[in-house]
This record gives structure tokens, C-alpha cells and sequence, in this order.
């Protein structure tokens, strides 16, 4: 039994935590459960941290990360006052609630979704509205008007989509974002993975709506999961609030300011880490696929594959764990006969492939 105190807030008493994806210590794992980048962070952040005074610790960072808003203002096409750096995506989650969503009013989201969400709402004392994605994970038409008749101050949508990797377009977001009687977070997480063949981009959705907001992360295009470094993407209106009102009085700090600075400044790092790690996808979809599993394509980097009949997913899983290799299962309908996988160096890919084909009897 879990340890209660009295004075726990009711709401807090009641709620369930997130649950994590695994993070073994060993080393050894070859870890495609919570799609974090197979490669290491750009050899500028290496520079930037070997460069980095210890002495300059003495003293409070910038306090609105400057340095990074700037670079990022750049790359979004808005202005500086339209951006704000946070500690992981998840911090601009957290300050979204927090600003916006009244205890108790609804946040919307999609089922499945971002499994954080109904977390945070549950910690503001507010219900989740999870409206079900069609069979191919499609938003469904009556997605707004089924958010605004239950009073949602908020409405989430992670693009492309988490787990299946769907991307939804720019006209269907603005669609909703005209529908919605509140906000609009587009949670774009995994967006640096999209084919830039495409022309995807919702930056101008912020510029024409005053309810649209981005969320973008270094963890996973970047490879900086660990550095806890995200930013929101907003009308100065809305960013505004969130800088001088909500957030902690340093929220980045000093070493994170700097060393995802020089990430997101590294332009040649990433758009080969981002090329190679979509070519590594396609070779990987077509190899499950040829193992019999149904893998539907991805803007991402994972893979939300349906097992070949006759086997189960959660075994597959068990077995691959055994082959030292995590991959991630959830419940629910439409889920349980999936695998989530992320998207590894080749190298990686191959042992699970080869356990994988070694589980199914494939020869
Ligand atoms: C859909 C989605 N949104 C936001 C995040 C937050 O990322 P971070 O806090 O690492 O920037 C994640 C992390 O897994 C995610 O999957």
C-alpha cells in the first residue's frame, strides 16, 4: 500500500500518476519503447558542453532564453514574443492547464492519445473528454461540436498522431481551430520526422487564430530527451501569460539554455538526422511488413504495427524483452493487437527483426 497523507488534496487522492515507458540503466537494451532518438545529439552540444564554465553557474540564467526564442522565432516564421522555452514539452502542457483550463471545465483529446493529458487535467481537478479516432485513426467529423458541447477549454491533438503515427493537414487542423469554441493544442512532438516533401507546416495556424497553440520538443528530433527542453508556439497573447505569470521565475536552466541552443542551431545536424532516421523507417516498415505485420505508414519515429494473425502482441512482447529488446503494448480497443515501435539505428533494428522472425517461426 502506497503511503497517504491527510493532507493530500481529494483530487490529488483520487487521480492516477503517469505511468513511464521502461528506462532500464544497463546499457544494454536496445531501447525502441519511447521513441527517442537512435543517434546522439549534434556535435555542437558536445562543443557547447565541453566549452561550458562551471564558474557561470554562480549566477541566475536568462530569464526568458533569448538566445533559444530567438533561433526558434526564426525557424517558426513568428516573432520572439510568440515562443516560449520550457522545461521538456511536457512544462508547456503543465502551463497550458494551469493558464487556461478552470478547474473542473473539460479537456478534450482524441482516443488514443497522448496518455499525459488526462494526468494533468486530473491534477487541475478537471475531466477528459477522449473522443475515439476512426478505424484508420482519422479525426472524427463531429470532433469539435462533441468537445464544445461538453464546455472543453481545451482540446488536444498530438501531430502527427501518437501511437499511430498519422498525420493530420494543416486544413483539417484549421478547420477545428475555426470549430472550437476554446483552445487549440497541436501537439507536434514528432513533427520533425514529417517527409519535408509534404510541405507540412501549422506555424501559420498561430499567426490567423487566436486559439492555437504548438507544442514542439527537443527530446526526439534533437536527441535531448534527457536535457528537458521543450517550447509553445502562440500569439504574443497568449505566450505572454505563460512568461510572466505562470511559469517558474527560471525555468530552463543555464546549461539547458546553451546546449539546446547550439542543437537547434545546428541546421545540417538535423536535417540529416531527420532523413536518416525517416529512411531507416521505410526500410523498417517494409521489413515488418514481410514478417506478416499489418504497418500502416508513419510520420514519425515509430512504427504502430498490427502482429500477424494467429500471434499476440503482448507475448511478442514479453519475447522480445527476453532478446533484450523493449517495445511498447497498450490496452484498449484497437490497441491490443499493436506494437509500438521506435525507430533504431539499423543495427538495432536488425536484432529485433531477427528475434521477431526467430518468435514468429519465420525462417
Ligand atoms: C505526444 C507527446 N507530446 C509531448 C511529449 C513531451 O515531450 P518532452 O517533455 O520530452 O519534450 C511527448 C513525449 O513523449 C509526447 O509523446
Amino acid at each position: 500500500m502506497p503511503a497517504v497523507s491527510r493532507f493530500e488534496r481529494e483530487n490529488i487522492r483520487r487521480m492516477d500518476g503517469y505511468t513511464w515507458g521502461e528506462q532500464p540503466s544497463d546499457g544494454r537494451t536496445i531501447k525502441l519503447n519511447t521513441n527517442e532518438n537512435p543517434w546522439p545529439p549534434s556535435p555542437a552540444v558536445a562543443r557547447a558542453l565541453a566549452a561550458f564554465d562551471v564558474a557561470r553557474l554562480r549566477r541566475y540564467p536568462p530569464p526568458h532564453a533569448d538566445g533559444f526564442r530567438r533561433i526558434a522565432a526564426e525557424l517558426a516564421g513568428v516573432t520572439m514574443d510568440s515562443i516560449i522555452a520550457t522545461n521538456g514539452g511536457d512544462e508547456f502542457l503543465r502551463l497550458l492547464l494551469t493558464t487556461f483550463l478552470e478547474p473542473g471545465t473539460p479537456l478534450a483529446t482524441t482516443r488514443p492519445s497522448y496518455s499525459l493529458y488526462p494526468v494533468l487535467a486530473a491534477i487541475q481537478g478537471s475531466p477528459t473528454l477522449e473522443v475515439p479516432l476512426g478505424e484508420g485513426f482519422e479525426l472524427p467529423a463531429d470532433f469539435a461540436s462533441r468537445a464544445n458541447a461538453a464546455g472543453a477549454g481545451i482540446t488536444c491533438v498530438v501531430n502527427p498522431h501518437a501511437p499511430s503515427g498519422c498525420l493530420y493537414d494543416t486544413s483539417a487542423l484549421e478547420h477545428l481551430a475555426d470549430e472550437l469554441d476554446g483552445l487549440l493544442l497541436i501537439d507536434e512532438a514528432y513533427v520533425d520526422f514529417v517527409d519535408p516533401r509534404l510541405g507540412h507546416d501549422t506555424s501559420r495556424l498561430v499567426r490567423d487564430h487566436d486559439n492555437v497553440l504548438i507544442l514542439r520538443s527537443m527530446s526526439k528530433g534533437y536527441a535531448l530527451a534527457g536535457l528537458r527542453f521543450g517550447y509553445g508556439i502562440g500569439s504574443p497573447a497568449l505566450i505572454e501569460p505563460l512568461i510572466t505569470k505562470t511559469r517558474d521565475s527560471y525555468n530552463v536552466d543555464l546549461i539547458a539554455q546553451e546546449l539546446a541552443t547550439a542543437a537547434i542551431g545546428d541546421r545540417a545536424w538535423a536535417t540529416d538526422n531527420w532523413q536518416r532516421v525517416r529512411a531507416e523507417r521505410e526500410r523498417l516498415r517494409a521489413a515488418l511488413t514481410d514478417l506478416g505485420f499489418e504497418c500502416p505508414p508513419s510520420q514519425a519515429n515509430f512504427l504502430f504495427a498490427r502482429v500477424p494473425d494467429g500471434a499476440e502482441a503482448p507475448e511478442l512482447q514479453a519475447r522480445l524483452r527476453s532478446a533484450g529488446v523493449l517495445v511498447r503494448h497498450f490496452r484498449g480497443v484497437g490497441l491490443d493487437d499493436r506494437l509500438r515501435i521506435t525507430v533504431g539505428t539499423p543495427a538495432e533494428d536488425d536484432v529485433l527483426l531477427a528475434a521477431l522472425a526467430a518468435s514468429l517461426g519465420t525462417p
